[in-house]
């Protein structure tokens, strides 16, 4: 099995450049089946992406990748029930629920897979299909949703989940008549999938706000959209600017999207400065610890709490930090503790007492944003770390390797 080995403390100097959003792209890709032919800029160069092409080829889908581009043709597409051997791969394969009960009014699909971070139910999911007239039953893990004919309707998610918005969207767009999401998530990949869907020929009104208005069309045709860039990606290579940096530039992002993120490292006194599409950092010597609170968009994402974890380590006193989105999500701070942090947890909240020095270890990647808290903390410590269980990093950061490499950072990969 692979491991990635890094030797910590060298200064990180250079251009880093974001690749698109993992969050956008598992979206848009089932989203393209809604129409004939659709293309894709941009797409990042991760396993999740590959989860997805295996799905879409299974279902008789042509794509094409030419560089970072993806062309997709589903004028031969079959319905075929997408099974644990499928499902399981990647959260994102739920998609196929909305995206296939939208094309074909039924699908039949096993539980997804994805980051084990909490109880992460998809109730609403099925809810709002229902409230569109479909018929929800499952044997064990497999789900079977149909519908005769789906017609719009008034739904009001009790949370404003994600992945709700996207299923209900994309099963709202060919229904008959309007469908009004109240409370819906106003994540950017949420307003980048509703551009894609637009140009598909989509009628939605109200992206960037939590109430969608979606009135059904017949059918959609081409489609063409460019992924954004990953703000998570970005926020996780400017903490390590800020806590290894000597003019490390992340470049290609956007800026609007982190500003909670940024808040709290001007609190934190960190070194960094924002230019149109990049932001340039530098490690300083003392920072200010603080406490953080996750919440939806565009409060502090839940997806940078466990990297900024690191460097909450590095601050000179008592952090706290409260996870609000996710039961499960400080897994990382078993690792980190044998690293050398003091990391104390209570319910939903983690007390880290700084500053503290970090030792290279053996450690375990759990999911996704532990592997990248590990990495961080990897990138920081003295001697030598081995990251365990990479498949999880794997799967949402493209070329994590190279583009640290390039900055000067000592990291590979080996396997056992
Ligand atoms: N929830 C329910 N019922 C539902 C749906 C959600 O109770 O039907 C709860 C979940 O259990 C969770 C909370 O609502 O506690 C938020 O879930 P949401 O649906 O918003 O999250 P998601 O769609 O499963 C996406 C991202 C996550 C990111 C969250 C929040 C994808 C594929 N995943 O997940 O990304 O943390 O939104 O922004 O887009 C990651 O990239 O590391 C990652 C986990």
């Amino acid at each position: 099995m692979d491991m990635i080995k890094v030797i910590g403390g060298q200064t990180l100097s250079g251009k880093i450049h974001i690749s698109g959003s993992k969050n956008s792209a598992v979206s848009l890709i089932p989203a393209a089946i809604l129409s004939d032919c659709a293309v894709i800029e941009k797409v990042p160069k991760i396993s999740d992406v590959n989860s997805l092409k295996e799905i879409l080829e299974y279902l008789d889908v042509s794509l094409k990748f030419d560089g970072d581009k993806l062309y997709i043709d589903t004028s031969n597409m079959v319905n075929k029930d997408i099974t644990n051997e499928y499902s399981t791969k990647l959260r994102a394969s739920y998609y196929f629920m909305g995206a296939l009960l939208g094309r074909f009014k039924k699908v039949v699909i096993s539980l997804p897979g994805g980051c084990s971070i909490g109880k992460r139910s998809f109730d609403f999911h099925l809810h709002g299909f229902e409230k569109l007239g479909a018929r929800v039953s499952n044997e064990g893990n497999l789900y079977k949703i149909e519908a005769d004919k789906l017609v719009g309707a008034n739904i009001r998610l009790p949370f404003p989940s994600v992945g709700a918005t996207v299923n209900i969207m994309l099963a709202a767009i060919l229904a008959e008549g309007e469908t009004v999401i109240d409370n819906a998530a106003s994540e950017p990949e949420i307003g980048n999938l509703i551009e894609f869907l637009i140009s598909m020929g989509a009628k939605i009104e109200g992206k960037d706000t939590t109430r969608l208005k979606i009135v059904g069309v017949e059918k959609l045709s081409g489609g063409a959209i460019k992924v954004i860039p990953d703000r998570i990606e970005a926020g996780t290579y400017i903490l390590a600017g800020v806590m290894n940096g000597n003019n490390l530039e992340v470049c290609g992002i956007r800026p609007d999207h982190l500003t909670s993120f940024f808040d709290k490292l001007k609190e934190m006194g960190a070194s960094f400065e924002i230019r149109k599409d990049s932001v340039i950092t530098n490690k300083v010597e003392h920072l200010k610890p603080v406490n953080i609170e996750t919440a939806v968009y565009p409060g502090f994402p839940t997806d940078l709490q466990q990297p900024i974890t690191t460097l909450l380590l590095m601050a000179d006193g008592v952090s706290t930090l409260r996870e609000t989105i996710y039961e499960n999500r400080f897994q990382n701070t078993k690792y980190l503790n044998e690293m050398g942090a003091n990391i104390t947890i209570d319910g939903d909240t983690i007390t880290v007492y700084g500053p503290t020095e970090l030792s290279g270890k053996l450690v375990k990647t759990s999911d996704l944003r532990a592997g990248a808290a590990l990495i961080l903390a990897a990138l920081s410590a003295h001697g030598e770390t081995t990251i365990t269980d990479i498949k999880h990093l794997l799967r949402g950061y493209s070329d994590l390797i190279s583009k640290l490499t390039n900055v000067g950072a000592k990291i590979w990969l080996e396997s056992e």
